[in-house]
């Protein structure tokens, strides 16, 4: 029996030719869509206990469709079985070697159910799965960092806003901002699993059945917390690639943040960290290289972590009910952007357990900049008790006058300040140091490094 001939006998006698060449190429899904046999299987496992527990199918037939997935599933695990792009997809393919391993009965397994429902199930199971995984990634990616933030807690560094000094700031405190952010990625995630995690089937083609199904029970085996309610909204939805994809796009784009600065931190100019030989690559040309190549792809890997939400968005949008082969389109790009962003997790891990902060590097960049400027005006509010925007305007004479001279506000006389502010006193150049800056942020959520090793200890401790 050749190939095209199976394809078509899938379809039943109506049709007398077999498909065009291009039209095979064009519709078949099995080059990536077996991806998911482990998914596909079982669910059509749960679909058979079903059948029988329902009096569709007998018990003798149940349990030979049983066995015989599980010989498939070993087959395909051992790289064994034959993928046919005439039989166009994972489904078509598993039950036409079900139909070769035991016969008649495997006939009987797509009794109550469609490939439409069939799909949704498995790239819904298979999502859940990665998510799953996904979120192990990032709890991971958080320990790592908030291991390094406790480390680091008290190395001073300048803060920036438009990428110009503005206030110095701890390490730890950076790097816990970015723990901040992964634990909402997190979420993102845990949120889009709640929300998907009822089950497409036994919705059949799009109408549900007249065969007594129980789709309680299935989506019980599955782990899910119920059937989908509607059917057609069952056979139609995607949303759940949508969310996944949009967690990732969000996930993908903090890491990128992370990525740059890891590259700005990393030249000669900025010399903040080292990066480990392990996640960088020197130059063909240039000896004297460390190019920080896995920050700059985990930069680069927003273009197609985003470009697989847009594709899904684009093929989703204006689908009139139910299923429509536009949806075949929801795979490859997913698969691509799921595996990316795995990559990214993982390089970013490595790459943040073996980076080295240079303290004195850090230090003196974050007293350049007159990045004690605020404190001077603060200490103006507190001790002189003057209205703070008289104390801003106090302090930029000041700074103007260490900017002329070409020396940090530190290095100023007292005198000279006391030309601007006459009330000024030597007690100023306790708040000018850039250690003493960051101790007195000790407002909620501030840097002062005693909150910031609390605050990575309590993360350390919630991450356990
Ligand atoms: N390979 C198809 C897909 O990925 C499976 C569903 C096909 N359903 C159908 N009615 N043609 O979407």
């Amino acid at each position: 029996m050749s190939d095209k001939k199976a394809a078509n006998q899938m379809w039943g006698g109506r049709f007398a030719d077999a498909p065009d060449a291009l039209m095979e190429k064009i519709n078949a899904s099995i080059g990536y869509d077996q991806r998911f046999y482990t998914q596909d299987i079982a669910g059509s496992k749960a679909h058979a206990k079903m059948l029988e527990k329902c009096g569709i199918i007998t018990a003798d037939d149940a349990a030979k469709i049983d066995q015989g997935l599980d010989t498939i599933s070993r087959e395909i695990a051992a790289g064994e079985f034959d993928f046919k792009p005439a039989l166009e997809d994972i489904h078509m393919n598993i039950e036409a070697r079900l139909k070769e391993v035991i016969g008649e009965a495997a006939g009987r397994l797509h009794t109550g159910r469609s490939r439409n429902d069939q799909v949704a199930l498995d790239f819904k199971l298979y999502i859940r799965d990665r998510v799953d995984g996904l979120i192990e990634q990032i709890s991971a990616l958080m320990e790592v960092t908030a291991k390094k933030a406790e480390l680091y807690a008290d190395y001073v560094m300048p803060g920036f806003t438009h990428l110009q000094v503005a206030q110095p700031v701890t390490f730890g405190h950076h790097l816990l901002a970015y723990v901040e952010m992964w634990a909402r990625d997190k979420s993102r995630f845990e949120d889009a699993r709640k929300r998907m995690n009822v089950s497409p089937l036994g919705a059949a083609a799009l109408a549900g059945t007249s065969f007594p199904i129980d789709r309680h029970m299935t989506a019980e085996a599955l782990g899910f917390d119920g059937p989908a309610a509607n059917s057609l909204d069952a056979v139609a939805d995607r949303d759940f690639v949508m969310e996944t994809l949009a967690a990732a796009s969000i996930t993908a784009i903090h890491l990128s943040r992370l990525a740059e600065e890891m590259v700005i931190w990393s030249t000669s100019q900025f010399s903040f960290i080292k990066m480990s030989d392990r996640f960088s690559t020197g130059s063909s040309i240039m000896p004297q290289k460390r190019n920080p190549d896995a920050a700059e792809l985990i930069r680069g890997k927003p273009g197609r972590i985003i470009g697989a939400l847009t594709a899904i968005m684009i093929v989703m949008k204006g689908l009139p009910m139910t299923y429509a082969k536009d949806m075949q389109e929801d795979k490859e790009m997913t698969f691509d952007a799921l595996d990316n962003l795995e990559l990214s997790l993982a390089a970013m891990g490595g790459m943040i357990d073996d980076i080295t902060a240079l303290r004195d590097n850090m230090e003196a960049a974050a007293a350049s900049g007159f990045s004690t400027a605020t404190d001077l005006a603060d200490w103006c509010v507190r001790v002189l008790n003057m209205p703070f925007r008289d104390a801003h305007h106090v302090t930029g004479s000041i700074v103007a006058i260490a900017e002329k001279k070409d020396l940090r506000i530190d290095e100023l006389t007292l005198a000279e300040m006391q030309t601007v502010e006459p009330r000024i006193t030597d007690e100023i150049f306790d708040v000018l140091s850039v250690q003493n800056s960051v101790k007195s942020r000790t407002s909620f959520g501030g840097t002062a490094p005693e909150l910031v090793k609390k605050s990575a200890q309590a993360w350390l401790a919630a991450l356990k």
